[in-house]
């Protein structure tokens, strides 16, 4: 059991279910609502997070999160929800793009 903490959610902490539970199944598990436009396929971009710390406690990058780096469109420090999984503790930020209008964020 991994903890993402999310920084600009005040500091929200939650934990991972399962080993292969993906970073968006675990923030969605904890009742939190996380841009997904195309449903956790790994075609939008939209659910990607920013790496605060543990960047080496991510799984390794999939081909879709290659695909979409070679395009720009994720940075160095940047890494998709649905395509991802925590091996270990991390803390993120959501990005100003990922912004909800109903939600509240710290930053
Ligand atoms: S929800 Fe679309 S890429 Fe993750």
């Amino acid at each position: 059991m991994s903890a993402i903490t999310i920084k600009n959610i005040f500091n929200k902490k939650i934990y991972t279910s399962t080993d292969n539970e993906n970073i968006l199944m675990s923030i969605q598990s904890n009742n939190i609502d996380w841009m997904h436009a195309c449903g956790a396929k790994g075609r939008c971009t939209t659910c990607k997070f920013i790496i605060v710390n543990g960047h080496n406690n991510i799984s390794t990058e999939t081909d879709i999160e290659v695909k979409y780096r070679e395009l720009n469109k994720l940075s160095e420090n940047e890494r998709l929800a649905c395509q991802c999984t925590a091996v270990d503790d991390i803390t993120i930020l959501v990005p100003e793009s990922g912004k909800m209008p109903h939600m509240k964020y710290s930053d």
